[in-house]
């Protein structure tokens, strides 16, 4: 089971370090934050395996406000997000650049989620499976590769997917890849453990309820019982 706690943009330094002092992940569960990029040698000194946001394809090069592996990989940085749906809806991230993204990140020895998921527009006309098939078709099978299934209208809504919509999504994406899916979308110490009891749900990426440790170690807690 692996549980990653993307802390999007919260947390600064001190904040991580507070965190950290707090947090007691659980054993037998691979536990990984994700904080900002000002945080990330906070979050590496705790000793926790971190994951950034977000990672440049290039090795390095005219790329305002991004980032690349090796700078990532000098801080001790295990792994990043590729895809995120905050990415898609206001950064402009397409198919193709997460892509390109995560064939980076895997080829210089990084782990990588990356995120896919359907609006709740493509949900209601009834375009799911054609949504995940476009967005996991560019991914490259890789065994340090990940795929987080987060459909948008569950992200930071506090609306759940069932555990058979998310059931059904996950076997789904693994009918078209080969690699762990996590489920991601308002995942709480209070829905965690049915979501993970899905037989094709090996994980949760957590937003919200991953910045209290104490919400974060109880969601880790039920993955490990699991
Ligand atoms: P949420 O965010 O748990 O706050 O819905 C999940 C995510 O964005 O990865």
């Amino acid at each position: 089971m692996l549980i990653a706690g993307n802390w999007k943009m919260f947390k600064t330094q001190a904040e991580t370090r507070a965190f950290c002092a707090a947090f007691e992940p659980p054993e037998g569960v691979d536990v990984i934050i994700c904080p900002p990029f000002t945080s990330l040698v906070a979050a590496v000194e705790s000793g926790l395996t971190v994951f950034a946001q977000n990672v440049h394809w290039a090795d390095e090069g005219a790329f305002t406000g991004e980032i690349s592996t090796a700078m990532l990989k000098e801080l001790g940085v295990a792994g990043s997000l590729v895809g995120h749906s905050e990415r898609r809806q206001h950064f402009g991230e397409t198919d193709e650049g997460a892509a390109r993204r995560a064939a980076a990140a895997l080829a210089a020895g990084l782990r990588v989620i990356a995120c896919v998921g359907e609006l709740e527009a493509e949900r209601e006309a009834g375009e799911t499976e054609a949504v995940l098939r476009r967005q996991v078709s560019v991914l490259e099978p890789h065994p340090q590769l990940a795929v987080a299934y987060e459909p948008v209208w569950a992200v930071g809504t506090g609306k759940t997917a069932t555990p058979e919509i998310a059931q059904e999504a996950h076997a789904f994406i693994k009918s078209l890849i080969d690699a762990p899916v996590l489920y991601g979308g308002s995942v709480k110490p209070e829905n965690a453990a049915e979501l993970l009891a899905q037989p094709d749900v090996d994980g949760a990426l957590v937003g919200g309820a991953a910045l209290e440790p104490d919400s974060f170690a109880r969601i880790c807690r039920a993955a490990r019982a699991a």
